[in-house]
């Protein structure tokens, strides 16, 4: 399937649609996504990205619809994760002799993914490429999120073409932002975000500041990834400023696990303590065996504290409470307040070393965490409400 998008540029891509897991299983996708591919035909003819290999033959099938292969002049691989990169032995195959323009990181990781020598040609910040009337113009944007990373601009059209920066794993006939439900955008644009890119915010904020710098007149932003930024695509480059900057809204989450309730009814407690001591702070709860990680994972990135509570087992705290974690403390998120709570029986050290892990994780515990032997009873129940209230006058 082919859309035309300008005058020169048509989409080339793969809508998947019942795609539910992305790197493996670290993330859920609950509305899918695409890996899209553009074709830019003004004299010369310059293919950008390909799309996960598991569509590697219908994107070929596909793009032989659209165009001659033989008349693709330039490959432009602007990062090359297997998502992105994956149908480039099934194109080499048809065109083995195209040049392949990429960054030097990204011919290492080509090289190292598919172990063939075809046509590199590496290029820097500034390289510009010409297609006839309209040139591309190469912008590095390593750790953005890979090294390999680069943002491609298309001059006379004003298209930045950003690969997974400002992508969202959404599947969508719609094609352009102004033609879905803005709700649904935004959830996957900062769950992308919260989960793929926040971990390198420092150079998120950096890359877009000298892009901006460059004045350069924009009509679309076409990402590898979801929708294209056509009305007012600046909206994403000022919301990926402020997910940047230790975003937080007024939330505090709370992740709990349980075995027989103890530690949930103390989970909920405290949320009745956090809303009734501060009304305006909207309060979620998720239980990290049943509830969806990256739901979770995005809820803490919205959040301004975070409390977490596991029943002591085996002198420590539940499996899923760890998994989580361990994926927040990959997500580098900043400037967030946290404490820790649970029940025991006896042993009891499941709080503190929550209350350690919180800590590795980047986050300022508040406190030493809340204890409750057994299965709280009203006083219990009504201390933790207490404990809620006191978190809530601390932030
Ligand atoms: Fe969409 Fe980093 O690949």
């Amino acid at each position: 399937m082919s859309r035309k998008i300008t005058e020169k540029v048509t989409w080339v891509g793969k809508i998947d649609w019942e795609l539910e897991e992305f790197h493996g299983h670290e993330l859920t996708t609950r509305r899918g996504s695409s890996y899209n591919s553009y074709l830019v035909q003004d004299e010369k003819t310059a293919l950008i990205d390909t799309v996960w290999k598991p569509f590697d033959d219908e994107f070929v099938a596909s793009l032989k619809n659209t165009i001659d292969l033989s008349s693709i002049d330039y490959i432009i691989m602007n990062h090359n994760e297997i998502d992105h990169s994956g149908a480039l032995p099934a194109l080499m195959r048809e065109i083995p002799g195209t040049p392949i323009y990429c960054t030097k990181k990204g011919e290492e990781i080509i090289r190292g993914h598919y172990h063939a020598d075809w046509n590199f040609v590496t290029v820097k910040t500034g390289d510009r490429l010409s297609l006839g009337k309209t040139e591309l113009v190469f912008i590095e944007a390593p750790m953005l999120h890979w090294p390999d990373t680069m943002f491609t601009y298309l001059t006379g059209e004003n298209i930045l073409f950003s690969n997974d920066g400002f992508g969202q794993h959404y599947a969508s006939e719609a094609l352009y932002n102004d033609k879905v439900d803005q709700a649904e955008l935004y959830d996957e644009a900062m769950k992308y975000y919260a989960n793929i890119l926040s971990p390198f915010s420092p150079m998120v904020t950096k890359k877009i500041k000298d892009i901006l710098a460059l004045d350069l007149p924009l009509s679309l932003i076409c990402p590898s990834h979801g929708i294209i930024w056509k009305e007012n695509p600046l909206q994403i480059v000022e919301a990926y400023q402020k997910w940047a900057a230790a975003y937080q809204e007024n939330q505090v989450t709370i992740i709990y696990d349980t075995m027989w309730n103890a530690t949930r009814r103390m989970a909920e407690a405290i949320a009745e303590g956090i809303k009734e001591a501060a009304p305006d702070t909207t309060v979620k709860l998720f239980n990290t065996s049943t509830d969806d990680k990256t739901e979770i994972t995005t809820e803490i990135f919205k959040s301004k504290a975070i409390l977490a509570g596991s029943p002591t087992v085996n002198n420590g705290y539940l499996y899923n409470m760890a998994g989580i974690l361990e994926l927040v403390k990959g997500l580098k998120f900043k400037k967030k307040k946290a404490a820790a709570f649970g029940s025991y029986g006896w042993s009891g050290e499941g709080t503190k070393l929550l209350t350690e892990k919180l800590k590795d994780c980047g986050f300022e515990p508040l406190d030493d965490g809340l204890r409750c032997a057994w299965m709280p009873d009203q006083e219990k129940l009504e201390a933790c409400r207490q404990y809620g209230r006191e978190f809530a006058a601390k932030l």
